[in-house]
């Protein structure tokens, strides 16, 4: 039998062992455990269309700190990240669980090993759950009964959406977005992180050809359709930047690096 027909021990039942898969593809890139020959093939095609990949990946997960740095310091106690990712290093719920040990954390993803591997590490955290569900179907989250239990929509929330929206089918991203500003309290802040051409890195149609022949389909947004995603929520400085210019670091890391093709943003519900 070949390593590629064994199905390892921690690929739960209902994951598909014959497809490449998202989540596996960037556990690949972040140096975790969780991935298959399936999903290196098409992260190793990746990297030849866009060899900044990995540089992109690593400061998207420095801003996800930054992002829980900043909202522990507004005071915010909620967290809802969604398309979160098989957890590696550097988690939200451990950021800011470090602050405040009772701040809620629910991570939520499509991807049946992100989920598998969250209710392990989870495992007697009675604030932070790892949830199955579908971004583009922002009712059946809202609804969901884990969610309302952990989350109050009447308190401010931080609303994570990070490295995830440019794999969703174009036109389902505006409407989903909106429905989930609209269930935030004021107070509530909203994070995103999005694949863009405007930038001027590597060329981006190498990367989106090899994921949208992969997964079916692929988008890159313009400044402009990134800043409609945060609807009339105000933008905090430094407003929509390349990823390490967000609140970067004090040594001005973004402009050493180059562009790394990744709008982020975050914004405060008034
Ligand atoms: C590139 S990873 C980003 C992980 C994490 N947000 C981060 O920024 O480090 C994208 C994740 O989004 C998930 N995803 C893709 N489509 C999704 C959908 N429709 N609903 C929820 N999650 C989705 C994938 O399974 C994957 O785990």
């Amino acid at each position: 039998m070949s390593m590629e027909t064994v199905r390892p021990e921690w690929l739960p039942a209902d994951a598909d062992a014959e497809r490449p898969s998202i989540a596996r593809m960037y556990d690949f890139f972040l140096g975790g455990t969780r991935h298959m020959e399936v999903d290196r093939e098409v992260a190793r095609a990746a990297v030849a269309a866009a060899p900044g990949i990995k540089l992109l990946i690593w400061q998207n997960r420095k801003f996800l700190k930054r992002v829980a740095r900043y909202a522990v310091e507004l005071g915010i106690d909620q967290y809802l990240d969604l398309g979160s990712g098989i957890p590696a290093r550097g988690n939200l719920h451990s950021a800011v669980q470090a602050v405040n040990p009772q701040a809620r954390v629910v991570y939520l993803d499509i991807d049946p090993v992100a989920v598998a591997r969250g209710e392990e590490l989870l495992a007697g955290n009675e604030y932070a759950v790892a949830l199955r569900g579908d971004i583009t179907a922002p009712e059946t989250i809202l609804a969901e009964p884990k969610v309302r239990g952990l989350l109050d929509f009447d308190r401010p929330v931080a609303l994570l959406l990070l490295n995830v929206l440019h794999f969703l089918p174009f036109d389902s991203v505006e409407p989903a977005v909106a429905r989930l500003r609209d269930a935030l309290a004021p107070g509530s802040l909203l994070a995103i992180s999005h694949g863009t051409a405007d930038l001027g890195g590597d060329d981006p149609t190498g990367i989106t050809n090899v994921y949208a022949g992969a997964f079916g389909h692929m988008a890159m947004r313009t400044y402009d359709q990134v800043a409609a995603l945060f609807g009339d929520f105000d933008l905090v400085t430094p407003g929509i930047v390349d990823l390490p210019d967000w609140r970067g670091e004090p040594s001005g890391i973004g402009s050493q690096i180059g562009p790394v093709n990744c709008y982020a943003g975050a914004a405060i519900k008034r």
